[in-house]
């Protein structure tokens, strides 16, 4: 079986005194605990903050993005490593804005997840058609395109062993339109099999996670699809109480 995971992807928002409320607001929730693994992943500055007021807790810590250098001269950078030394179990790559806005394309998303791999980070790699591609029947070669720049490498495939895939269709990302749930099914099963050819283990094994206006009154339908393993989670992951809706949606 497996084990849902929820994981907040906060962007560029907050402070260290919202982070502070937020994480207490949330931990406050899961103190029960959940059967499923919930992650928060503040920007880089609140990262050792954040990981502080999640120490004792089960909630995990990831990163937004890394370099997919070890270290050296990239002025503005963040290695894998560094997020390892911080507290970091996860780091969410190749996210849409990343690839829009900075121009990341799938060879260096690709990069990127084996060196998070080699630094001992799970990877969330993010996979997702624009509007565009999808109302001209192109999703399938996108999301396709997009994981194929890992699953063709060895380095790529064992990555992967230790990752999730998030699929996010751009154009449900912040908008309020959410992919129905037989929408982001018919992705993930697409996604599943697609990796299942190359190895079924990691196929039956890897989890899938759907994003894209994910809120506490739609999680349960989405999370309830045979290949959504749960959700990445932008916009209500910044209110306690919503993400924690969403949190028990997961199980
Ligand atoms: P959203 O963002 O939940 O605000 O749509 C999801 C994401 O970008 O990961």
């Amino acid at each position: 079986m497996r084990r849902p995971l929820v994981a907040g992807n906060w962007k560029m928002n907050g402070s260290s005194e919202t982070a502070q409320d937020l994480v207490a607001g949330i931990r406050k929730g899961v103190e029960a605990g959940l059967p499923a693994d919930i992650a928060i992943c503040p920007p880089f500055v609140y990262l050792t903050q954040v990981g502080g007021l999640l120490d004792g807790s089960d909630i995990a810590l990831g990163g937004q993005n890394a370099s997919q250098h070890e270290s050296g001269a990239y002025t503005g950078e963040v290695a894998p490593a560094m997020l390892v030394d911080v507290g970091c179990e996860y780091v969410i790559l190749g996210h849409s804005e990343r690839r829009s806005y900075y121009g990341e394309d799938d060879v260096l998303v690709a990069e990127k997840v084996v060196a998070a791999h080699a630094a001992g980070l799970k990877p969330i790699l993010c996979v997702g058609e624009t509007l565009e591609e999808r109302e001209a029947d192109r999703t399938e070669a996108v999301v396709a395109s997009q994981l194929d720049a890992l699953l063709e490498s060895d380095d790529g495939l064992a990555a992967l062993q230790n990752g999730v895939i998030a699929y996010e269709p751009v154009w449900a990302i912040g908008t309020g339109k959410t992919a129905t749930p037989q929408q982001a099914q018919d992705v993930h099963a697409f996604i599943r099999q697609r990796v299942a050819a190359k190895d079924a283990d990691l196929g039956a094994e890897i989890r899938i996670l759907y994003g894209g206006s994910v809120k506490g009154n739609n999680a349960a339908e989405l999370f309830a699809m045979a290949d959504i393993d749960g959700g990445l989670i932008g916009g209500a992951s910044l209110q306690a109480e919503e993400f924690l809706r969403i949190c028990r949606a997961a199980i």
